[in-house]
């Protein structure tokens, strides 16, 4: 019988094969190189992106071996925003996935060269694949999109923007979730729908997208009441670094109910795909009451 937690550690396991085939080749230099980059991928994570990827390739007949190296591309590309994130002049984050962030432990320096080190390996997988046939070119053309300067780069760039100088307004609070959450959870959920020659590419980018939205929202919350121990990353940071965050801008009740929105618009799109979608459903309800 099926169970989601099953079939989500099935994906996980599947994933973390990838991940350590890919780790076996990747031998850089200096050490310190090697190890701070090793450092962020190996302490886990929740890998949702990449058992997005894997799960919207089943769901479309996708065979997952075909879209494993989109999922690490994008979890590569993931990895790389998390240290970013967390450098003292972006959120000022010491901590991360139960353990000092990047920063912290190899210094701001090294720290940005292995976001930049993580960033750059993704384009290198991505060309990998696209020698094998030119769907993966519009893939990682897509995914690239999503990563970029119209995509969660902006979405950051304007998040700074909107702590620097108090902005409170929704349509950018918005602008902040949309690019910086939504934009690469969409490519996480549509791209395999480009290996699978466009097939509800439309729908699934638009579920990756509020998907996003919902994933944000959790997070968001989660900062909020969440602790060092059950998220791994210091709560309470949103409010001490003046975010534009759905919480600060709305409150936590308000939250909530913008939440179960959302989660029924995901779980619409769905609906109007055919397929065995029941997984995916599941995922947003995980997404929309987890706790880490
Ligand atoms: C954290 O992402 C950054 C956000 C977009 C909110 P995750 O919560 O997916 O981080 P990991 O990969 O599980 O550590
Ligand atoms: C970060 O959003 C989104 C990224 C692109 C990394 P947050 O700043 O809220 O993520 P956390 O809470 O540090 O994981
Ligand atoms: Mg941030
Ligand atoms: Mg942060
Ligand atoms: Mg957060």
């Amino acid at each position: 019988m099926y169970s989601f937690k099953e079939k989500y550690s099935e994906y996980l396991s599947l994933f973390e094969k990838r991940l350590d085939e890919f780790f076996a080749r990747l031998k850089c230099k200096p050490q310190v190189l090697d190890d701070s980059l090793k450092y962020t991928l190996e302490s886990g994570g929740k890998r949702i992106r990449a058992v997005l990827t894997l799960a919207v390739a089943d769901m479309l007949g996708v065979k997952t071996e075909d879209v494993a190296d989109l999922a690490l591309a994008i979890e590569l590309i993931h990895a790389y925003s998390l240290i970013h994130d967390d450098l003292p002049e972006m959120d000022n984050d010491d901590f991360r996935r139960g353990r000092p962030s990047n920063h912290k432990v190899f210094g701001v320096g090294n720290a940005l060269l292995a976001g930049d080190g993580l960033l750059n390996t993704a384009y290198a997988v991505l060309f990998e694949k696209c020698k094998e046939d030119k769907l993966y070119v519009d893939a990682a053309a897509f995914i690239c999109g999503c990563a970029g300067v119209h995509g969660m780069i902006a979405g950051q760039s304007a998040d700074l923007m909107c702590a620097e100088k108090g902005i409170k307004d929704e349509e950018m609070l918005d602008f902040i979730v949309s690019n910086k959450t939504g934009k690469l959870i969409s490519a996480a959920a549509a791209s395999p729908a480009v290996i699978a020659g466009g097939k509800y590419f439309l729908e699934l980018r638009q579920f990756g997208e509020d998907l996003g939205k919902l994933f944000q929202l959790t997070d968001d919350v989660l900062d909020e009441e969440g602790s060092l121990a059950t998220l791994g990353k210091s709560a309470g940071k949103d409010r001490s670094e003046n975010k534009l965050t759905y919480v600060t801008f709305y409150g936590i009740d308000q939250c909530r109910v913008y939440a179960d929105i959302i989660c029924s618009k995901c779980l619409g799109i769905l609906e109007g795909i055919e397929g065995e979608t029941a997984f995916l459903g599941d995922l947003v309800n995980h997404v929309r009451y987890r706790e880490g």
